[in-house]
């Protein structure tokens, strides 16, 4: 979405959980890849914080096996060489300000070497309940304000989601980042932003004459999303206790999917124009009333199933049974729901998402589905004409893509209507770059319209809460609903079968 000038000025971008796992997994790759690119510039500075006794050539070490283990593109050792280079570690413990003292001390090095305030950026790539003590202690050794003290275009902080764990929590962390910097220095990652096909979204929409005008109630009769993972909680066990799908994907990535399908046409196409549409998309959801949870959700937790693994049948342990995980855990493992837009554009459409652990593959999807045509003068053909009409879908993974699903005469001396596809999938080498890579150099760029604004994260909590609360007063559950490898809770198949509609990604 903008223009791909590289960077020139340098900058220092300073990991907090520099020896986590997002660090190895995504953003040390991200980066490698973008130097690799040539997009970075010339000075800048890579500084990993964490406790660990590393030496700044054990950190080198240790990142280079990340590389090689996580990256999606082949290993350069000569690249690698001279990207290390600009590596460096400071030991350091979170919750006290010794470290960040000396962190200071390094990052005013990197200021006389170039003799100019460096640009600070500082991830927060640490589990959120270190979020509260980074923030003080960026604070209160003023590491916030940069070099230039007192001026704050110095410095950026960039948050990973969950953006707090509840409404009430991310209303404090907003709190918090907001005595501290101003929302043009900070940037809330949602990963999905970056997906290619995410914001081909909104490309495609207002890019082309032929969609906008028919992106309504009058034509679509309704939009469904399927993000299912064949994963489990893998390592993650201990995180994810408590917090389940509903917190991890719905409140987070889903929404904002919908938000890039639904959303009004932006104002502008600068940050405040894009992020304005979709906090009022948001906000405008029909919230789903704790009394009617029963009926708009679906809830399930995967048992012990066959799944296929790399074409092979594998049996797999059931969510209770994972590492770091109760026995007798109530915590979602997929939600489905129904939901509606309060808008003149969507009045009355209904919306089906569902997201789902260890289901039977790893897909992601967004089906718009048309209405039929208004005059049916193929009724006479209808044996073989398809039941369902028109389907854009925006794939977004396994493979990206868009696709159209139309209807055409059949070849032949008969009139038979069958379903055609019209489709453009990206090569893979197309879509090679990771969001992280797009999230990193907007963020640099100082371009934030994939980054999540205060009131977006806002109004998505309070979606999420209701339904949070409904169930809590449903009471338990009944889990495990689900086995490994299948679709979800067959309630999920119900939720959107009583509508006479069905789920349309198998
Ligand atoms: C993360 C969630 O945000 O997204 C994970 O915390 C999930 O639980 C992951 O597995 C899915 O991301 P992707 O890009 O693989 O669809």
């Amino acid at each position: 979405m903008s223009n791909t000038n590289n960077l020139t000025s340098p900058f220092a971008f300073i990991l907090f959980g520099g020896t986590g796992d997002l660090t190895q997994r995504k953003l040390i790759p991200s980066l490698f890849d973008l130097f690799k690119k040539g997009v970075l510039p010339e000075q800048f500075y890579v500084v990993g914080y964490s406790r660990r006794p590393y030496s700044s050539q054990d950190y080198k070490d240790f990142l280079q096996n990340a590389v090689i283990k996580y990256s999606h593109t082949s290993f350069d050792a000569g690249k690698w060489e001279e990207f290390s280079g600009k590596i460096y570690y400071q030991i350091g413990e979170l919750d006290n300000e010794a470290g960040y003292r000396k962190l200071i001390d390094l990052l005013s090095q990197f200021d006389k070497r170039v003799n100019a305030c460096v640009p600070r950026f500082f991830y927060l790539a640490t589990p959120p309940d270190l979020y509260s003590p980074i923030l003080t202690n960026l604070y209160e050794t003023k590491l916030s304000e940069g070099c230039g003290q007192g001026s704050d275009k110095w410095t950026k902080v960039m948050i990973e989601k969950p953006f707090g764990r509840n409404l009430e929590d991310a209303k404090n962390l907003d709190a918090r980042l907001a005595r501290i910097f101003k929302e043009e220095q900070i940037y809330r990652i949602d990963h999905y932003l970056g997906k290619e096909t995410v914001q081909n979204i909104i490309a495609f929409r207002y890019g082309n004459a032929l969609f906008e005008p028919i992106w309504n109630r009058q034509y679509i009769d309704h939009v469904q999303m399927t993000v299912a993972e064949t994963v489990g909680v893998e390592t993650r066990g201990n995180f994810y206790e408590g917090v389940g799908a509903l917190r991890d994907m719905t409140q987070s990535h889903l929404l904002e999917l919908l938000a890039a399908v639904a959303m009004e046409e932006p104002r502008t196409f600068d940050a405040e124009g894009i992020r304005d549409a979709r906090a009022t998309l948001i906000k405008n959801l029909n919230f789903i009333n704790p009394k009617d949870t029963a009926k708009y959700t679906v809830r399930g937790q995967y048992a012990t199933g066959k799944q296929l693994i790399n074409n092979e049948e594998v049996v797999v342990k059931g969510y209770r049974e994972e590492d770091n995980v109760n026995n007798g855990s109530n915590t979602e493992t997929f939600v489905a729901l129904q939901t509606t837009v309060n808008t003149k554009r969507w009045q009355g459409v209904p919306f089906y998402l569902r997201t789902g652990k260890r289901l039977m593959r790893k897909v992601t999807e967004i089906s718009v589905v048309f209405k039929e045509p208004l005059i049916k003068i193929f009724t006479g053909y209808k044996a073989a004409t398809p039941t369902i009409t028109n389907v854009l879908t925006f794939k977004i993974a396994p493979q990206e893509g868009i696709e159209l699903v139309l209807n055409a005469k059949r070849p032949g001396l008969d009139t038979v209507l069958e379903q055609r596809n019209m489709n453009f999938m990206y090569k893979q080498e197309d879509v090679q770059a990771d969001p992280y890579e797009r999230l990193l150099l907007d963020a640099m760029r100082g371009d934030q319209r994939l980054f999540t604004r205060t009131d977006e994260v806002v109004a998505s909590w309070e979606f999420v809460s209701q339904i949070a609360q409904g169930w809590w007063n449903q009471g338990t559950p009944g889990f495990p609903n689900y086995a490994a490898g299948s679709w979800g809770p067959q309630a999920a198949d119900e939720l959107i079968a009583r509508d006479g509609r069905a789920w349309l990604t198998r």
